[in-house]
């Protein structure tokens, strides 16, 4: 893979690699391509990761302090309560100074509040939303200005080789907010052994937030507010996808529809035409009749059970959990 290097980084600023901004936040032929497929299939569909251009990582920012949107808060409880025995469980694994690699880092605030308690030798936040993550990652480095930090702007789902200035031993992949919800349980598994895999992640453990199966109306509400803050998340990809194709979306005519499928226990978010309309882009059209939607999320929900076995299966071992009074959310430690 080819990364691309800060050649001098800024005084005080952290190093930065990126392999995904390079051209400006456009993705490679091949994830353009993969776009206008989904677009033009049958049950159209976009890729949650394109939600979180600029605007959308800080819409995604404003769902996190929602009342509805109880997975952030729960998940902090959780890391305020238990991080001395996460920190034990760690150093248990027999691991002690861990390079903590942060997939989908975002506003890198999780780690900042993880570090006192794990005293990382490396710091890596990773994200797709490159210059968000360059601005977190400065704030982290002048919150803990001997660390070292090395900032990757990256779309992991793609590959997880990371570039060599990670530290290769002691690694902890920290996964939290229940982002691992987006893949299917089946891509969850390969995405997780790829973390573990001796030639890929390279991990010796992993920290894992996610979200547990609970009432529906609670689910429902966390997916749709009262302020219409995660409608706005959910049609600001429609924006992204005009910069990124050209497309003419109209946010005016879509509608958000976000439900709780339980036979397959997953949040199913969608955009619905308002009427019948026909989307435009350089090389390709749509057409879609009122009614008709745009699958842009799935967001699985898990048991303590399920979770643990998904991990099990990925080839981590002793596995521990930590979670709140309700049991809303959890925190898991696996190692490798
Ligand atoms: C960032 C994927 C964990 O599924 O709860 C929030 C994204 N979508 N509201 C989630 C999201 C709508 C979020 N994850």
């Amino acid at each position: 893979m080819n990364f691309a290097r800060d050649s001098q980084p800024a005084p005080g600023s952290p190093r930065f690699i990126d392999n995904y901004g390079q051209t400006a936040g456009i993705p490679a032929p091949s994830g353009l391509e993969a776009l206008a497929a989904g677009l033009g299939a049958t049950q159209a569909s976009i890729a949650p990761k394109y939600f979180y251009n600029a605007l959308g990582s800080r819409l995604f920012e404003a769902i996190t302090v929602l009342d509805e949107y109880y997975p952030t808060r729960t998940e902090a409880r959780i890391f305020d309560k238990a991080s001395g025995d996460i920190a034990q469980a760690i150093a248990a694994s027999g691991i002690t100074r861990p390079c903590l690699i942060d997939l989908g880092a975002g506003n890198c605030a999780k780690s900042a509040r993880l570090i006192p308690w794990l005293q990382p030798q490396q710091y890596v936040p990773v994200d797709i939303s490159v210059d968000f993550l360059r601005e977190s990652a400065g704030q982290v480095q002048t919150a803990f200005p001997a660390l070292d930090i090395v900032g990757i702007g990256m779309d992991f789902s793609q590959s997880l080789v990371l570039p060599s200035e990670v530290q290769t031993h002691d690694r902890v992949f920290f996964y939290p907010g229940s982002s691992l919800g987006n893949f299917s349980p089946e891509e969850a598994l390969v995405f997780l052994k790829q973390i573990s895999d001796a030639h890929q992640g390279r991990a010796r453990g992993l920290l894992l937030g996610i979200d547990l199966v609970k009432d529906k109306a609670v689910l429902e509400a966390a997916y749709d507010d009262a302020l219409g803050v995660t409608a706005a998340f959910n049609k600001n990809v429609l924006l992204h996808i005009n910069d990124l194709i050209g497309a003419d979306f109209d946010v005016r005519q879509w509608r958000h529809v976000a439900l709780f499928n339980e036979a397959d226990s997953r949040i199913e978010m969608y955009l619905q035409a308002e009427c019948d309309l026909t989307v435009r882009w350089p090389g390709g059209e749509r057409r879609f009749l009122a009614g008709e939607r745009i699958h842009t999320e799935n967001s699985c929900k898990y048991t303590l059970e399920s979770m643990s076995e998904l991990l099990e299966n990925a080839g981590f071992s002793g596995i521990r959990y930590w979670t709140d009074p309700d049991q809303w959310f959890a925190v898991f430690w696996a190692a490798v």
